[in-house]
C-alpha cells in the first residue's frame, strides 16, 4: 500500500517540472508560482483560481513557432513550418497576444474565438477558421477580414463550397481554402476526443474520395483560392507514427490533387499532442522532436511520390496553454469513508469542481494535487478530491495521496489546467467561472475576470424585469 500511495502523490516541481509550469517552486514550506506564495495569491485573488504563468506560455509558444520554422526550413530542402495555436484549449485575448507575439497563428473554431483573436490583434494572414457547421457570420467575418480575409478557412462538407464561394463573391474578395480530411488514422485518449476515424462528424473522407472530390470542385470557384489539405486525429496523442501515417495519407492525395493538374501547397496536421497530468504519466516527447519526426515523415513521403515538400503547419492547443496553468482550490469538508476491503478513502471536498474542469467527469481524465501551503508532515493516505456540485461524479482528482492532516482552509493545487479547463468551464449550480490570473510578467493581473453572482443573476429574464 505504501508504495502505491508514493505512486500517486503530486511530484513537486524539481521532481517532475514538466508537470508544472516553469516558475512553481516549492519554497520555504509552500508552492510559490511567478514567484508569489499560494496563500499569498488565495488570499488576494480568492478562490478557486486559474493561475496561468505568462512566460512559461511565451516560451512554449516560442518553442512550437521556432522547431516548425526550423525543422521544415527552406534551406534544409523543406517548404516551411509554422504553428498556429488552437485558441479552442484556452481563448482569451492577453493568451492571443502573447504566443502571437512568440510566432505563432491562431486557430479558431467559431465567430467568438475569431473575433477575439482579431481584436487582440493577432494577423489575419496568420488565422485559420475551422468547424463542421460555421454560420453565415462567422465565414464573413473571416472573407472580410484584413487586406485578404484570413489566411485559411477550413472546409468540412461538400456543401460548404459553394457557401464559402458566394459569401466571398458577395464580398469582392477570394477566400484562401483548405479542406479537413478525414484520413482514417485515429489515436489519442478518449474517444470523444479522437476525430479522424470515420463514424463522426468532421471532415471529408480520404477512403470514399469525398475529399478528393471537394478539392476538385474548389477549383470550380473565381471567388476561392484552395490553399491545401488538413487533418487533425485527436487529442493527447503520445503515439508520433498516428501522426507521421496520417501525413503520409495526405500526401497521397496531394499527390493524386497533382496528377489532376491541381496545387497544394501546405500541408496542416493539427493539433494533439500529449502532455504531462501526473506522476504517473511518462515524460511528453518534445517538440523538437515532434517536429523532427513530422519532418522526417514528410520529407521521405514526398521524396517517394516525387513531390515538391508542402508548407507544413499544426496546431497545438493542450501543449501550448496546459502546463502554464495551476488551478488553487481551498479545501472545505473532509470526511473519511469505509471502503469494502476494510480500508478508507478521505473524501476532500474543494470550492470548486466539475464547473471549473469537466474533464475528469467527461473523460475519466486523470489529475493530480499537491498540498499546497505547507510542507506536509504526516503520513500519506488514499484520498479523493471532490467538489461542491450536486453529483457524485463531480470528482476533481480520482485517487491521490495526501498526507493524512489535509484540513479546512488548506489549498490545494492542481497543475496542469491550462487546457480545456476555463475552456470548458460552466454555471452547474449557478456557481461562478472562476478568473485566469497571470503571473510572472509584472504584478498578477487578471487575464479573465472572475464571474460574479450578479453576472449570472443579470441573466435571470424574470429576476431582471423584478429590479
Ligand atoms: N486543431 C483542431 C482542428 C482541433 O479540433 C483541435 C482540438 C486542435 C487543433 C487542438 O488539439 P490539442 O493540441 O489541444 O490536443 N476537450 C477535449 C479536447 C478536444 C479537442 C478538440 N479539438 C479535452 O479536454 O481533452
Amino acid at each position: 500500500m505504501s508504495l502505491d500511495l508514493e505512486n500517486l502523490r503530486a511530484p513537486k516541481p524539481t521532481e517532475r517540472p514538466d508537470l508544472w509550469p516553469w516558475s512553481a517552486k516549492f519554497a520555504d514550506g509552500e508552492l510559490t508560482l511567478g514567484g508569489l506564495p499560494v496563500t499569498k495569491l488565495v488570499g488576494q485573488y480568492g478562490s478557486p483560481v486559474y493561475v496561468l504563468d505568462e512566460p512559461d506560455l511565451v516560451g512554449r509558444a516560442t518553442v512550437w513557432a521556432t522547431v516548425m520554422a526550423e525543422e521544415f526550413w527552406d534551406g534544409y530542402g523543406m517548404g516551411g513550418g509554422s504553428a498556429y495555436y488552437a485558441a479552442k484549449a484556452m481563448m482569451s485575448a492577453r493568451v492571443i497576444e502573447l504566443v502571437t507575439a512568440a510566432g505563432m497563428g491562431v486557430d479558431t473554431a467559431s465567430l467568438g474565438e475569431l473575433t477575439t483573436a482579431l481584436n487582440a490583434g493577432a494577423d489575419p494572414n496568420m488565422i485559420g477558421l475551422h468547424g463542421n457547421n460555421k454560420s453565415d457570420e462567422e465565414l464573413r467575418l473571416a472573407i472580410s477580414a484584413g487586406e485578404r480575409g484570413i489566411a485559411r478557412i477550413v472546409i468540412d462538407s461538400a456543401d460548404e463550397v459553394a457557401r464559402v464561394a458566394a459569401i466571398a463573391e458577395e464580398l469582392g474578395r477570394k477566400a484562401r481554402a483548405m479542406i479537413r480530411v478525414t484520413t482514417g488514422v485515429h489515436a489519442g485518449g478518449h474517444e470523444f476526443i479522437a476525430t479522424a476515424h470515420e463514424d463522426q462528424k468532421f471532415g471529408l473522407s480520404l477512403a470514399t474520395g469525398a475529399a478528393k472530390r471537394v478539392a476538385l470542385d474548389i477549383q470550380n470557384y473565381e471567388s476561392l483560392e484552395f490553399v491545401g489539405v488538413h487533418s487533425h486525429i485527436g487529442s493527447q496523442i503520445r503515439d508520433l507514427d498516428a501522426f507521421s501515417e496520417s501525413a503520409g495519407r495526405l500526401l497521397g492525395l496531394v499527390k493524386d490533387l497533382q496528377d489532376e493538374g491541381v496545387a497544394c501547397n501546405e500541408l496542416d496536421l493539427g493539433g494533439g499532442y500529449a502532455i504531462t497530468y501526473t506522476g504517473k504519466d511518462p515524460e511528453p516527447t518534445s517538440p523538437k522532436d515532434i517536429a523532427r519526426a513530422l519532418a522526417s515523415a514528410v520529407r521521405n513521403k514526398c521524396e517517394e511520390l516525387g513531390l515538391k515538400v508542402p508548407h507544413v503547419s499544426i496546431e497545438p492547443g493542450r501543449s501550448t496553454v496546459g502546463p502554464t496553468t495551476v488551478t488553487l482550490y481551498r479545501v472545505g469538508t473532509v470526511k473519511e469513508v469505509p471502503l469494502e476491503d476494510g480500508k478508507s478513502r478521505l473524501y476532500v471536498s474543494v470550492d470548486g469542481g466539475m464547473s471549473d474542469n469537466i474533464r475528469p467527469a467527461l473523460y475519466e481524465a486523470d489529475y493530480t494535487a499537491l498540498l499546497a501551503n505547507r510542507e506536509a508532515s504526516s503520513a500519506l493516505v488514499l484520498a479523493r478530491i471532490v467538489g461542491k456540485h450536486c453529483e457524485s461524479g463531480d470528482i476533481v482528482v480520482h485517487d491521490v495521496a495526501l498526507p493524512a492532516d489535509v484540513k479546512r482552509g488548506d489549498i490545494l493545487a492542481v497543475p496542469a489546467t491550462g487546457a480545456y479547463g476555463h475552456a470548458m468551464s460552466s454555471n452547474y449550480n449557478m456557481l461562478t467561472r472562476p478568473g485566469t490570473l497571470g503571473v510572472g510578467t509584472g504584478d498578477p493581473h487578471w487575464i479573465i475576470y472572475p464571474e460574479k453572482l450578479s453576472d449570472l443573476l443579470d441573466r435571470d429574464a424574470y429576476l431582471a424585469s423584478k429590479n
